[in-house]
């Protein structure tokens, strides 16, 4: 946050507008755990924004990174395809479990549909009195007059608690849920341990079994509104469980797609307010902004660095000629960025005008089907925060992820006066 990060920013913003533009590859994430991509992005959103990659780890790749631009991709998904894989590098074969999130229609339309109402406007409203209970026993909880994780005690702990609730999943094994996205987002680590990609099968294995027994069971119950009696219970999806690896898919899907994000978004807002002390002075003066702020938070976070599309045929696009089958990435991150959109973009404002007009959830078919529950827990996590403490303060560095797709932090030290 202080001096260093200036001078690292610095650097990184002149090397940035330097650099030979065909040999500039945005998706390193080194540059992601240093929280210098920024300028990488300006320099192609100005000189190149539809610009290629001839060479990276991921093999070569299209980046889009104007806010309308990827809204017009977003929403072309019928030559922008998201058949098989929506990040950057090709999953091992033996590892990409068909989800919907990863499948173009009518498959995507119909899975979508069996889960949607598990998050719909009127079954939140039931959940939000519970939700704001289980928040309060854990702000209650929190250590005064000394250092803590941010991370670990609030954003895992509640996003936990929030999975468990919409898969009604059993409360005393609610850890198993982080254990298992992290199983799925990373090939190297749960939590801090390294693993092999063989324990990482493992591991995804018994969350198959697990869920096996959940599905069981409701299956022989009567229909209720968590994830797995929706699907069980819904004609289109009833033999989804016959083919384990669609239902291993399915279910990675509703773990992770809500898990690093609302996550990472309760840290960053902590984060934000400390970078930016007037706005936290706002925010106390009128805690009416907070629905705002929510939007404001997501925005500035974007806790999705990216989705990619692959093309389906030749088609030009803003001067150039996109081939059947390229990898095409859209760098949302980016677009919360374009200046042709937002002022002062680079600025966390928390009574900013038209604040949901960011594209954090994406656009078209695949727009977050959570957006909404995520903006709640957010919502009522700060309405409880500010009931409670003056002040949230950052006393240390944040450590980030060094990931091209999930932007967030490991590590979030804070402190709330005694
Ligand atoms: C701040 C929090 C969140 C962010 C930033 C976020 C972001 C996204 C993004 C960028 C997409 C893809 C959009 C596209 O391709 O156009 C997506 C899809 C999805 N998200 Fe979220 N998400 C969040 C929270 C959640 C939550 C809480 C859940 C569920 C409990 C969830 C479940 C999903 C699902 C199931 C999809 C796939 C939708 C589809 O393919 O139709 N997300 N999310």
């Amino acid at each position: 946050m202080g001096l260093d990060h200036r001078t690292a920013l610095e650097r990184a913003t002149e090397e940035a507008f330097r650099i030979p533009l065909d040999t500039l590859d945005i998706s390193r994430s080194d540059r992601f755990a240093e929280n210098i991509h920024g300028p990488f992005f300006a320099r192609l959103r100005r000189d190149a924004p539809v610009h290629f990659c001839p060479e990276s780890m991921h093999g070569p790749y299209w980046s889009v990174t104007r806010f309308d631009d990827i809204v017009a991709i977003d929403a072309d998904h019928g030559t922008f395809s998201s058949q098989d894989n929506i990040v950057i590098g090709d999953a091992p074969p033996e590892f990409a479990p068909p989800m919907f999130i990863a499948a173009d229609p009518p498959v995507h339309d119909v899975q979508r549909r069996a889960v949607t109402p598990a998050v719909a406007p009127q079954r939140l409203s039931e959940l939000a009195d519970l939700i704001r209970v289980r928040i309060a026993a854990v702000l209650d909880g929190l250590p005064r007059g000394e250092t803590f994780n941010w991370v670990d005690r609030v954003s895992i702990e509640l996003t936990t608690q929030m999975l468990a609730t919409l898969f009604d999943f059993p409360w005393e094994d609610r850890h198993l849920l982080p254990l298992w996205s992290d199983a799925t987002t990373s090939s190297e680590t749960v939590g801090n341990t390294v693993i092999t990609m063989q324990r990482r099968q493992e591991i995804l294995m018994e969350c198959l079994a697990y869920f096996q027994r959940l599905w069981a069971e409701r299956k022989a119950a009567p229909p209720k509104f968590d994830f797995i009696s929706l699907l069980a219970h819904n004609e289109a999806t009833a033999n989804l469980a016959d083919n384990p690896l669609e239902f291993l898919g399915n279910l990675m899907l509703l773990i992770v797609g809500g898990n690093d994000t609302t996550r990472n978004s309760m840290s960053g807002g902590v984060l934000a307010l400390n970078q930016f002390p007037r706005e936290y002075d706002k925010l106390r003066a009128d805690p009416g902004l907070i629905p705002n702020m929510v939007s404001e938070i997501i925005r500035w976070q974007t806790p999705l660095a990216h989705m990619r599309r692959t093309a389906l045929r030749d088609v030009e696009f803003r001067g150039q000629q996109i081939k059947k089958g390229d990898r095409v990435v859209m760098w949302y991150c980016s677009g919360n960025r374009d200046e042709r959109v937002i002022e002062r973009p680079d600025d966390f404002i928390i009574d900013r005008s038209r604040a949901r007009h960011h594209v954090s959830f994406g656009f078209g078919i695949h727009r977050c089907m959570g957006n909404r529950v995520a903006e709640l827990q957010l919502q009522i996590l700060w309405e409880e925060i500010m009931k409670r403490f003056e002040r949230i303060e950052v006393v240390g560095e944040p450590k980030r992820i060094a990931s091209n797709f999930v932007l967030g932090y490991t590590d979030l030290p804070v402190r709330i006066a005694a």
